[in-house]
């Protein structure tokens, strides 16, 4: 997050950083110049809330400013690696995103009297840069020689103290500016930016700026200069805060009825012309892949099961893994399916696509992400901000618009909205029973869940919601698979979550499987058991997955774990 205005830089970076946080939480920092006292930097171990206690962020002056909320990857968590970084003179100071792969080998060509105080690769900009100036080298030249130089991934914003100008860079993390009333504000996301405009400019990969007096240009690796184009965009500002709940989890499992019905209005409306754009070319394609990370992948598992069904052969492959089993070719469509857009795993997957001829199509909730502008195609999931690291309601989005592309692709109407309506049901009359069995499985060590078909993604999601949430140890399992190996670890009082939509259902065999070795067998199904859901076999796998999603929620809560802010963990990974 970056700005220069009128403006005290210090305030508006901490409120951008306090909407970038779920980015990465493990320390942070703010850095601001003014006449005096010169440069600022305050940093350090932990949240924004904890270093704003400790630092007071607000009483730093100036109105040029960059600031960073860190989740590790060179370096581990302390006050020295938490950006911003300067370098030995202090004339430069710099916040990035992103990896330099080649850190070392830059590190080595410089000269030996650099005082380094970090062990992140993201320092060593600051050195080279400071080199090339001492050389002599104008400064827009030296950043042209870095952006050659450097190997990897950066959205850099660089504050030369001098002369109060920032330069801003990007490869591959994202990066946008917006102009504000009173100045130009730069951040990672249009959420930080959000508050002051509504025309953003998203850098395309290679594109540096430099800000200064409130004006800006924007130069491509070259130093030509380009024509900024700046896409309007509406986001719901007041719609990103927690309100009377405890955690944003909570708010956002709630919110899937508005945001099922906002989605199915948008589909038959506005993204009508794209649902059936997208539908035609995978009719059209002769292989079809879904790619995607952790939910957004069992998402996708979704999309499979769906599109098989409408009679469309199609795989899901995690986009990490892309590359190692991958053949495309021109007849091959791509979907990639992301909540931030913004997944460089994703992203890398999409460009191996690219290189060899491939369609991309996408299936985004943030408008004018990287993997959207990316797109030949993209449907929008229409979920609204998401803040908690979990998805919750993006997930549920992303599988109502699986049902609604089948359902397309199948000439056949689907009464999609009718879904919100019935999830608010299953949160009302369940809300009671979950908690009782959440205080249940409070100790629990290991959890499996299991599901058949359509509901074997959601075993998969309601173990990701275990683990990362209340820290369990969770197996989502295709119920057949139970008895080639993990049976052996089911023993008495072991929990199993078993998904049943249907009394019928050979499921139930596995259940009898786990209840015959004395497991804590939890059926989640509307025949008996302890929940109280409707009888809707279409639809029974997004009641399954509310339930898992309030019971991660409510274990979490009992064990007074960082719900929203998990450890470890990160919203938008943009690194792979
Ligand atoms: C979900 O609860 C996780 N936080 C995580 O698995 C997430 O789905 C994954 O990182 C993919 O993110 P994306 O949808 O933004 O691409």
């Amino acid at each position: 997050m970056a700005y220069t205005g009128d403006e005290d830089a210090a305030g508006v970076i901490l409120d951008g950083l306090k909407k970038l946080e779920y980015r990465g939480y493990d320390s942070a920092g703010i850095a601001t110049v003014s006449d005096n006292p010169g440069l600022t930097v305050k940093k350090g171990e932990g949240k924004i809330d904890e270093l704003d206690t400790t630092y007071d962020f607000g009483s730093m002056t100036g109105t040029s400013g960059i600031g960073h909320t860190r989740w590790a990857t060179h370096g581990g968590v302390s006050q020295a690696n938490a950006h911003p970084h300067t370098s030995c003179d202090d004339r430069l100071v710099l916040v990035h995103n992103g990896i330099i792969e080649n850190h070392k080998a830059i590190a080595e060509r410089l000269e030996d009297d650099h005082s380094y105080t970090s062990d992140t690769d993201s320092e060593i900009i600051a050195h080279y840069l400071e080199e090339q100036l001492h050389h002599g080298v104008p400064i827009q030249d030296a950043i042209e020689q870095f952006m050659e130089t450097a190997d990897g991934t950066f959205a850099i914003v660089l504050l030369d103290t001098e002369t109060d100008t920032l330069y801003a860079l990007k490869r591959k993390s994202p990066l946008v500016l917006g102009e504000a009333d009173h100045g130009i504000v730069l951040g990672s996301d249009l959420y930080a930016i959000a508050p002051y405009t509504d025309e953003a400019l998203f850098f395309e990969d290679d594109e540096y700026a430099i800000i200064q007096d409130e004006t800006f240009t924007l130069y491509d690796a070259d130093g030509r200069e380009q024509d900024p184009s700046f896409r309007p965009f509406d986001w719901d500002v007041e719609g990103a805060e927690k309100g009377s709940y405890d955690h944003y989890m909570l708010k956002e499992i709630n919110e899937q009825p508005q945001a099922i019905k906002r989605l199915a209005h948008s589909l038959g409306s506005t993204q009508e012309k794209a649902r059936e754009q997208l539908a035609q070319k995978i009719e059209d394609a002769s292989r079809v892949i879904f790619t995607a990370a952790g939910s957004s992948y069992h998402a996708s598992l979704m999309g499979v099961y769906h599109l098989q069904a409408a009679g469309i052969e199609a795989q899901a492959l995690i986009a990490s893994e892309f590359k190692n089993y991958e053949r495309v070719d021109e007849d091959t469509l791509v979907i990639a399916v992301s909540q931030s857009g913004e997944t460089m795993d994703v992203i890398e997957a999409i460009e191996y696509s690219k290189d060899r001829g491939g369609e991309v199509a996408s299936i985004v909730n943030v408008p004018h992400s990287t993997i959207q502008r990316k797109s030949s195609v993209s449907l929008e999931i229409c979920a609204g901000q998401e803040v908690c690291v979990a998805s919750t309601k993006t997930f549920t989005n992303q599988v109502v618009t699986m049902l609604s592309l089948a359902a397309t692709l199948r000439d056949e109407d689907h009464d999609i909205a009718a879904i919100g309506d019935e999830i608010a049901a299953v949160i009302e009359h369940n809300i009671d029973r979950v908690q009782t069995l959440a205080s249940e499985l409070e100790d629990a060590d290991d959890i499996y869940v299991l599901g058949r078909g359509s509901t074997y993604p959601i075993a998969r999601e309601i173990a990701l919601k275990l683990k990362e949430i209340p820290y369990i140890h969770a197996e989502g399992m295709m119920g057949g698979e139970l008895k080639h190996g993990t049976l052996a670890l089911i023993e008495d009082g072991t929990p199993v979550i078993s998904l049943i939509p249907t009394p019928d259902d050979p499921i139930e065999s596995n259940v009898e499987e786990v209840e015959a070795r004395g497991a804590h067998s939890i059926r989640v199904t509307p025949h008996g058991g302890q929940f109280d859901l409707e009888a809707n076999e279409d639809h029974f796998a997004l009641y399954a997955t509310t339930i898992g999603f309030l019971l991660s929620y409510y274990i979490a809560k009992a064990k007074d774990l960082p719900i929203d802010k998990p450890r470890n963990l990160a919203k938008s990974v943009t690194v792979t």
